[in-house]
Parts: C-alpha cells; sequence; structure tokens
C-alpha cells in the first residue's frame, strides 16, 4: 500500500522519492528464506552472503570496485567522512549538499569550504588553497530539492588537477538516469573516486552504501563509526535489495518514461503565466517557488484539496524567501494523473 493511501487519503502522491513507484511492492516472495535480523553489528557477526551479495550487486551496477552497505545513505555520508578524514585536510563542499554529508564534515571536524558548484572557477580557487593534507571534493548528481545536476566532467577535471579525492552522492540519480540507473556519473562517463548511493529513492527500500577501491571499503569497514557500531541492515531487506537492483536496472522503459514525463510536465507549467520554476532543472524533481513559508503552505494545502499530496519545503531545509513545492514524479503516473497535477498547479499559482 502506498504512503498516500496508508494515511487514508486518496490522492495522487507527488511527494515521495519514489520515481519507479516500487515502495509499495511486496518483498516477501523474494525475503522468505532469509531472517529478519542480522543479531549484531558486520564486524561481530551480522555479515550474512545476502550482504556481500548485494554490496557485490551494486558495486557492479555503479562501476565500482567495491562498495559496502549502511543502514541508511544518511549512515553513509556521516560513516564515510568522518572516517577518512585526516589532520590538515580541507573539504570543499558544494552547498547544496544534504544535511548528512554536512553532518559528516561536522563530525570530520575537517577545514571546510562551501562552494557554489555551478561556479567552477570558484570550485577551482577553493581546490588550489594551501592544504597540508588530503583535499576532497564532495557534490551531489542531483540536487533533491532544486532538481538541478552540476556539471560533473568539470568537477572531475577540476578534482584531479588539484589531487582532490572526488566524492559524488547519488542517491536521487540512481535508477533515474543512465543506462540501466547507474546514475548521472555513469550517464555522463564520469568516475567519482567514491560514489555513495541510497536504496530509499528509486529502489523503494531502506539504506545506503558506499562505492570505491576495495582499500576503501577495508578501512570503512574498521573505522566507519555509524557502521562498526550499529546492528547490520536486516539479512531479508539486503536479499530485496539484491532483487530490487536488477530489477531496477532492467527498468529502462519505465525510466524513458519518467523522463518523458518530465519534460513534458515541466514544460506545461513552465507555460503557465504565474509558475516559478527552479531554473535548470530537468528529470522528476520539479520544483516550484514560493518564496514565503505561507505562501507555500498555502499552495501544499490547495493542492490537497484537488486530490494532490505534496510538501511544502521551508527554512532551513532551504534557505530563507525559497520556500517552494517540491513535486516528485513518478514513472507510473497517467495522463489523467498529469491533468490532475497540472490543474493543482494552475490552481495554486494563480493564488499567488
Ligand atoms: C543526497 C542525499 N544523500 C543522502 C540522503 C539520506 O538518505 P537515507 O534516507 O537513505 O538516509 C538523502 C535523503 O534524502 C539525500 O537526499
Amino acid at each position: 500500500m502506498a504512503a498516500a493511501e496508508r494515511l487514508g487519503l486518496d490522492v495522487l502522491d507527488a511527494a515521495s522519492n519514489d520515481y519507479l513507484g516500487l515502495a509499495a511492492e511486496h518483498a516477501a516472495a523474494v525475503t522468505a528464506d532469509a531472517p529478519a535480523g542480522a543479531g549484531a553489528s558486520r564486524l561481530v557477526h551480522g555479515t550474512f552472503e545476502a550482504h556481500t551479495a548485494l554490496e557485490r550487486d551494486l558495486a557492479q551496477w555503479v562501476g565500482m570496485d567495491s562498495a559496502l552497505l549502511f543502514t541508511s545513505a544518511y549512515a553513509a555520508n556521516v560513516g564515510l567522512l568522518a572516517a577518512v578524514r585526516s589532520p590538515g585536510d580541507h573539504v570543499v563542499s558544494a552547498k547544496l549538499n544534504h544535511a548528512s554529508i554536512i553532518d559528516g564534515i561536522r563530525l570530520a571536524r575537517a577545514q571546510v569550504t562551501v562552494v557554489d558548484p555551478d561556479d567552477l572557477g570558484s570550485v577551482a580557487s577553493a581546490l588550489s588553497a594551501p592544504c597540508a593534507g588530503q583535499r576532497w571534493l564532495v557534490v551531489e548528481s542531483y540536487y533533491s530539492m532544486d532538481g538541478t545536476s552540476p556539471d560533473l566532467v568539470a568537477l572531475r577535471a577540476a578534482a584531479s588537477a588539484s589531487g582532490a579525492v572526488f566524492i559524488v552522492d547519488e542517491a536521487h540519480a540512481l535508477g533515474v538516469f543512465g543506462s540501466d540507473g547507474a546514475g548521472l556519473c555513469s550517464a555522463a562517463a564520469v568516475q567519482p573516486d567514491v560514489l555513495v548511493g541510497g536504496l530509499g529513492k528509486s529502489l523503494g527500500l531502506q539504506g545506503g552504501f558506499v562505492a570505491g577501491s576495495g582499500l576503501l571499503r577495508t578501512w570503512l569497514w574498521n573505522r566507519a563509526r555509524s557502521f562498526v557500531f550499529s546492528t547490520a541492515s536486516s539479512p531479508a531487506l539486503a536479499l530485496a535489495g539484491v532483487a530490487r537492483v536488477a530489477k531496477v536496472r532492467a527498468m529502462s522503459e519505465e525510466r524513458a518514461a519518467l523522463l518523458e514525463i518530465a519534460a513534458e510536465f515541466r514544460a506545461r507549467v513552465d507555460a503557465l503565466p504565474n509558475a516559478q520554476l527552479q531554473a535548470g532543472a530537468h528529470g522528476p524533481i520539479v520544483s516550484l517557488l514560493f518564496g514565503t513559508p505561507e505562501r507555500a503552505l498555502a499552495a501544499a494545502r490547495t493542492f490537497l484539496e484537488l486530490g494532490v499530496l505534496v510538501q511544502a519545503i521551508r527554512p532551513p531545509t532551504v534557505p530563507p524567501g525559497a520556500s517552494r513545492l517540491r513535486l516528485a514524479l513518478k514513472a507510473s503516473f497517467s495522463a489523467a494523473d498529469r491533468a490532475r497535477l497540472l490543474a493543482a498547479v494552475e490552481a495554486a499559482c494563480r493564488l499567488s
């Protein structure tokens, strides 16, 4: 049962990150033979064949040597960034980076420079600042509040030119972009040094992972505190993950339909008189800017009255003045769903 139905709402769900509509699918058929709980952390006695199989499949999918599974992408980012940092390191972090990246950098107590990843001059200048240790460049490939993407080719080049380790969080891009859904790095033929992904968005499950070299995996296995000191993911969930990765890789038609739906919907919204779309956005995340929290909340209420569930995103998730409705489109949206959504956009924009 989808989230909106569970709330007893007969509404179109344009709020969740379930871009391929998989979250409501039952997993019992593929998890029947797996225990529900791991009983311990991975290092102690909690590693099951399902975990290592999923890690192999995830690494292969995103084109990296190996991967380590975390209980969430939040835990993956926090564990990764705090574990890899050494004294004297300098982290260059994109300004829209997710809270889990920000928290990881805070935990690492690293020197940090926050940059606009689209301003390649500032990125290069931050990366060339004197640094006694290792330089790191951390970005997301698809920003979940804006629906925008940085130029991964240029950022890869900037990282390489300064000897920085290039970390890309693909949580919202996996399953949605790239050949077999492997994400935007894959689509742009960019090889990051470290790729972070999540199972809670288009895969419709729960969990996160860090993919990189075998050495990085071993390091994180021993040093990432959110991994070492936490009960391993449910083996049943990991087994469901194995099936989901295979399924999502094969969903090329749904992916193409999703991107087509998104492009067409965006064009229609753009043609409306009062609609203010996030500039430079693409893909299934459509941000409609309303400015103040009050206007965004009023717009969300209008959507609900017209049978569409969306969330008003307000500070501190977005900067002051940038309150918005964040619409997440789904591959399964029918023509009637899209018409309902557009009618809600029209009505909400008439309010403003
Ligand atoms: C870019 C990014 N990374 C990590 C996360 C955390 O994901 P999870 O829900 O698996 O903890 C999110 C969640 O929204 C995200 O947007």
